[in-house]
């Protein structure tokens, strides 16, 4: 079965690169001033060449240039001038740096994000909440994210908000997250990490403090019972030697609350019953190399499991 595109909800993406933070900003600002500069120079060296080239052609009669030394004086404004340049590179970069980066040996991070193949785990151990794959933030505040690997090198990166960092497996490393007005932020996996690196998708969800702490409240609440005699099948099927023994253990994204993410399978599947139920008939179809077995479950253990899986919001 072909795997269609995302079609969910609608993504603010404006004009790139829209930065949506402090740090956001603080990146795009040094960028633009290094590009600014480094053009200022293309500009500079590729015109000099070409006013050489011109002007000091070859012509009909004419003799050798004069060869001779380099003028001391040309060379130190060349070199005290680079120096300059690098100098103003070297203080917006610790500039930026001072914005973008939390202050080493900072008190216990508001968020830990683990990168797995392939998907994201998300933890708010003053909360007590594990999710995946997206992340909740409140709009108030800076939000100190501790990122840490499971198995290889992957890469967190969400443009509008924060800087790229590397999840390097046994070098945890902090990042802020921040996000000034309310939106769906999207990101990605930047560093190529297997098969199904492209399919490592993240997106931020920033809402305003109180929809926040509703989000939070909700992600606390124990599983309901199981409305019907199907749902009922579905726990069962859940608990016999299948889900349960990945799902909420740190090796298969946790589940408590599945229903309530807009996607599936880190992105690649919005988060319907029809996409849950193509999903758990064949996995392998749809994100060949994930861990997630086939476990050849006849239609009908499909459905009770879909109408268990739906009761979890
Ligand atoms: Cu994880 Cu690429």
């Amino acid at each position: 079965m072909p795997v269609r595109a995302w079609k969910g909800p609608p993504v603010p993406i404006g004009p790139l690169p829209n930065p949506a933070s402090p740090q956001a900003q603080a990146t795009w600002n040094l960028f633009v001033f290094v590009l600014a500069l480094g053009g200022a120079v293309f500009l500079l060296i590729a015109g000099l060449i070409v006013v050489a080239v011109v002007r000091f052609r070859d012509r009909p009669g004419r003799a050798e240039p004069r060869q001779g030394p380099a003028s001391p004086r040309a060379e130190i404004a060349w070199v005290v001038g680079a120096g300059i340049l690098l100098l103003a590179i070297f203080v917006a970069t610790v500039i930026t740096m001072r914005i973008v980066d939390p202050p080493a040996g900072r008190r216990i991070p508001d968020l830990v994000v683990t990168g797995h193949q392939w998907w994201w785990e998300v933890s708010y151990p003053g909360q007590g909440i594990v999710t995946a794959n997206e992340i909740h933030i409140p709009t108030d505040r800076a939000v100190l994210v501790h990122l840490i690997s499971a198995d290889v090198i992957h890469d967190f990166w969400i443009p509008q908000l924060a800087r790229k960092m590397d999840l390097t497996p046994g070098y945890p490393t902090d990042i802020w997250l921040q996000a000034d007005r309310p939106g769906v932020y999207l990101g990605a996996c930047a560093e190529f990490c297997g098969a199904q690196h492209a399919w490592m998708r993240i997106r931020v969800i920033a809402e305003p403090a109180a929809a926040f702490a509703a989000w939070v409240q909700q992600q606390r609440q124990p599983p309901p019972p199981p409305p019907g005699p199907e749902a009922a099948v579905g726990v069962q099927l859940y608990q016999e030697d299948t889900c349960g023994r990945c799902h909420g253990t740190g090796i298969g994204p946790d589940l408590s609350h599945v229903a309530s993410r807009q996607t599936l399978a880190a992105g690649l599947l919005e988060n319907t019953p029809a996409d849950l139920a193509r999903w758990l008939a064949d996995p392998q179809s749809v994100k060949s190399g994930s861990l997630m077995p086939n476990f050849h479950l006849s239609a009908a253990d499909v459905r009770a499991l879909v109408a268990y899986l739906e009761t979890l919001r």
